[in-house]
C-alpha cells in the first residue's frame, strides 16, 4: 500500500524504538521525567520560547491554548477553514466556553485589516475578543504557508488591543523548512504555539506546546484537569526528541515528492491541482474526470494507493516519511490509468 491520507500514518522507526525501550523514565506529573524535560527544554529552546508542555496531541494542545487564555462568553477569531474551527468538535466551545469568530482567508492567511474589524469593542452587547488563532501551515488550503509578515502584521493588530495570539503550528516545521525561516521567527509573533511531533515529524504520538513560564504553569494545570497528567512517559518522549533531531530536515524530501506528485497529476487531462502545493499536501480537484471523490478514492484504494476525500470534488494527497520518490512515479501511472479509463 502506498498510504497518502496523512502524514500521521507513519509508524516509528527503529531508531524511534529503540530510544523508546532505552528512554530513561520518571513520573511526570512529579516533573520527574528526564526524558520528558529534555523534550520540553529542546522544543522551548527551538521555538525561542521561556517554557514547553508535552501533551498527547495537537487537539489537546489547542485546546489547552484556548483554557488559559480565554474566559467563559469571550470571543475568537480565526480563519474560517481552521482545523480549531472545523474539525475538533466544537471543543472551543464544549471546554473554554467561547464562541468562535471567522474570517475567509486566501491561502489560509487572514487579512490583518480584516482581523482588527473583527475585534470586539466595548459595546455591553458583544462579547470580549480572548484570543487571535492562526494555523501554519494551512490544511486545508493545501499546507500553504502563511506568511511570516502576515503573521507579523495580525500579532501587532493584536498587541495594540492587548489580545494572545494562538499558533496552531500543527505543521509549522514544514512551513519553516519550506520557506527557509527559522521556526523561532514564526514563534516570535505568537504567545503561544502548538506543534505536532506526530506528523511529517514521525513520532507515534504528541504535539508541544509553548509560551511563558506562566502560560505553561497554567497550561499543566489544565493537562492534569483534562487527564492529560501522564507518568513515566519518557518512553513517548524519546520518539519525539528523535524527530526534532533527526527529522526535521527530512521534511524537505516529503516536499520535494508533493512537487513531483503534482506535476505529474496535473499533466493528466481532467486532473486540476487546486493548491500552490508549498509543502507536503496535494488537492486535487477530479470534477472532470466523471467519476465520484468517493469511486476515485475506491478505485486507488484498488490499486494499492490510499487517499482521503477533502471536500467537494476534491482528493487529497499527502506525502510523508513512508513515501519513496519511486512511489510518486507509480501513483502517476495509476492514477493515469483509472482516469483513462
Ligand atoms: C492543522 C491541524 N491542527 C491540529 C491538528 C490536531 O492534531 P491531533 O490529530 O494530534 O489532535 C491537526 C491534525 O491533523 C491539524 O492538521
Amino acid at each position: 500500500m502506498i498510504d497518502l491520507r496523512s502524514d500521521t500514518v507513519t509508524k516509528p522507526d527503529e531508531r524511534m524504538r529503540k530510544a523508546m525501550y532505552e528512554a530513561e523514565v520518571g513520573d511526570d506529573v512529579y516533573g520527574e521525567d528526564p526524558t520528558v524535560n529534555k523534550l520540553e527544554e529542546m522544543a522551548a529552546a527551538l521555538l525561542g520560547k521561556e517554557d514547553a508542555l508535552f501533551v498527547t496531541s495537537g487537539t489537546q494542545g489547542n485546546q489547552i491554548a484556548g483554557l488559559v487564555h480565554c474566559l467563559p462568553g469571550q470571543e475568537v477569531i480565526m480563519e474560517s477553514q481552521a482545523h480549531i474551527f472545523l474539525y475538533e468538535a466544537a471543543a472551543l466551545s464544549a471546554f473554554s466556553g467561547v464562541q468562535i469568530k471567522t474570517i475567509d482567508g486566501e491561502n489560509g492567511a487572514m487579512n490583518p485589516a480584516e482581523v482588527e474589524a473583527a475585534v470586539r469593542g466595548e459595546d455591553i452587547h458583544q462579547p470580549e475578543t480572548g484570543l487571535i488563532c492562526i494555523e501554519n501551515t494551512h490544511n486545508k488550503a493545501g499546507g500553504a504557508v502563511v506568511p511570516l509578515e502576515n503573521m507579523e502584521a495580525i500579532y501587532q493588530v493584536a498587541k495594540q488591543n492587548d489580545i494572545p495570539v494562538h499558533l496552531d503550528g500543527a505543521r509549522l516545521f514544514n512551513a519553516s523548512v519550506a520557506s527557509k525561516t527559522p521556526i523561532k521567527e514564526f514563534a516570535k509573533y505568537t504567545d503561544s504555539v502548538q506543534f505536532c511531533l506526530s506528523k511529517g515529524l514521525g513520532a507515534p504520538v504528541g504535539s508541544i506546546i509553548a509560551g511563558s513560564s506562566e502560560f505553561i504553569t497554567h497550561a499543566r494545570k489544565w493537562r492534569k484537569r483534562l487527564g492529560g497528567g501522564l507518568r513515566q512517559v519518557g518512553v513517548l518522549a524519546a520518539p519525539g526528541i528523535i524527530a526534532l533531531e533527526e527529522n526535521i530536515v527530512r521534511l524537505q524530501n516529503d516536499h520535494a515528492n508533493a512537487k513531483h506528485l503534482a506535476e505529474g497529476l496535473q499533466a493528466i487531462e481532467g486532473l486540476t491541482i487546486k493548491n500552490s502545493v508549498d509543502t507536503n499536501i496535494i488537492l486535487v480537484d477530479i470534477s472532470n474526470c466523471g467519476l465520484s471523490t468517493d469511486a476515485f478514492v475506491h478505485q486507488l484504494k484498488n490499486h494499492d494507493i490510499l487517499t482521503g476525500a477533502f471536500g467537494p470534488n476534491t482528493i487529497r494527497f499527502v506525502t510523508n516519511n513512508g513515501i519513496c520518490e519511486e512511489d510518486i512515479g507509480t501513483v502517476v501511472v495509476k492514477v493515469k490509468k483509472i482516469v483513462k479509463a
